[in-house]
């Protein structure tokens, strides 16, 4: 298979997954889970349960392998569970009162079809189902090592969702709308960092632990999801100048219209562009500084650099 073919097939597993553990469209609650599952279902690249996935693949291999960590088992219900929290985020993002977005992934956004409300609650909804979710990879431990884990596994989850890490940076994201060019270099880092890679930092970290990966190999992962965080921002926002609604399924120029200072603005494409490059293969070193190698990790940030949507 090449790296195209193993991308669909990684992408249809996932899929798979997250279809387990999807709500019930039912009882007076019935509305709020079929938004959930609107937004979910549509597609998106998957990269976070991707990255989760292939990271504990690096230090444990893939499959039925001998030796690989009870702890595994756990990886499904956190690879779904960070899904729905950045599915969450997405919802809450194209709101009215945040970006304003009208399209995401193709279709109309959640609130666009569900209304504000139910888009507010099925966020809501959303990260509460998550946290049920990895709560429910408990069930799966058979040592007090696999317990461990999976708690570490799940405060990680929450810190680098809540105010140290995601929506630390979308708050951040707002108070510089109203700066303007006060916006310095180093808050827009922040931003990057916080409200973009704190999320791939949970997915590569979080696949580390739960492969059994010593603490600090899943520092290097943390500093590895950081540059691929960062990078992946970058080029969001070149995107959002250069793309188009057919590709990339959301509106373009949606930052100019929010007065956004992003990177590309900050210090033009090209710049950007190299950026994108230098942060995405120093990632790349520094995974293939960890004992074992992973080739289509590797291969996947790479192709990063390139993504158009
Ligand atoms: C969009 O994330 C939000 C950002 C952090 C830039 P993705 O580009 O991963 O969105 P989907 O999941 O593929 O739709
Ligand atoms: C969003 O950044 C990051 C989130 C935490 C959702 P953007 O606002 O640039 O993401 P898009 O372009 O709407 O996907
Ligand atoms: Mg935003
Ligand atoms: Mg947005
Ligand atoms: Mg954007």
């Amino acid at each position: 298979m090449n790296f195209k073919e193993e991308l669909k097939a990684k992408t249809l597993q996932i899929e798979k997954i997250l279809e387990r553990y999807l709500p019930a469209e039912e009882g007076y609650h019935k509305v709020v889970a079929q938004a959930m599952n609107y937004s979910i279902t549509a597609g998106g690249k998957r990269l976070r349960p991707m990255l989760m996935m292939e990271s504990a693949a690096l230090f444990c291999g893939e499959g039925e392998l001998p030796g690989r960590p009870d702890s595994i088992k756990a990886l499904p219900m956190f690879m779904a569970a960070l899904e729905m929290i950045h599915n969450y985020s997405l919802v809450h993002d194209d709101l009215p009162a945040m970006d304003n977005d009208e399209y995401r992934r193709g279709r109309k956004t959640t609130h666009v079809v569900y209304g504000e409300g139910m888009a507010v609650l099925a966020g809501d909804g959303l990260l509460n189902y998550a946290f049920e979710t990895a709560a429910g990879a408990f069930g799966t431990a058979v040592t007090e090592e696999d317990y461990r884990r999976i708690a570490a596994s799940m405060q990680i989850l929450g810190r680098k969702a809540g105010i140290y890490g995601m929506i630390g940076g979308q708050c951040a994201d707002l108070e510089a709308e109203k700066m303007g060019e006060e916006v310095t270099e180093e808050m827009l880092l922040y931003i990057h960092e916080h409200k973009t890679a704190a999320l791939i930092q949970a997915a590569m970290m979080i696949g580390a632990v739960l492969a059994g990966a010593g603490q600090q190999d899943i520092d290097k992962m943390e500093k590895s999801a950081y540059n691929i965080g960062i990078a992946f921002q970058i080029q969001d926002d070149i995107l959002d100048v250069t793309g188009s609604l057919e590709v990339l399924g959301k509106q373009v120029g949606s930052d100019a219209k929010n007065h956004k200072l992003t990177y590309v603005a900050m210090h033009g494409l090209d710049e950007s562009g190299r950026q994108v490059k230098e942060l995405s293969e120093e990632a790349v070193q520094i995974l293939a500084s960890v004992p074992r190698r992973n080739p289509f990790l590797e291969e996947l940030v790479e192709q990063l650099i390139y993504r158009e949507k």
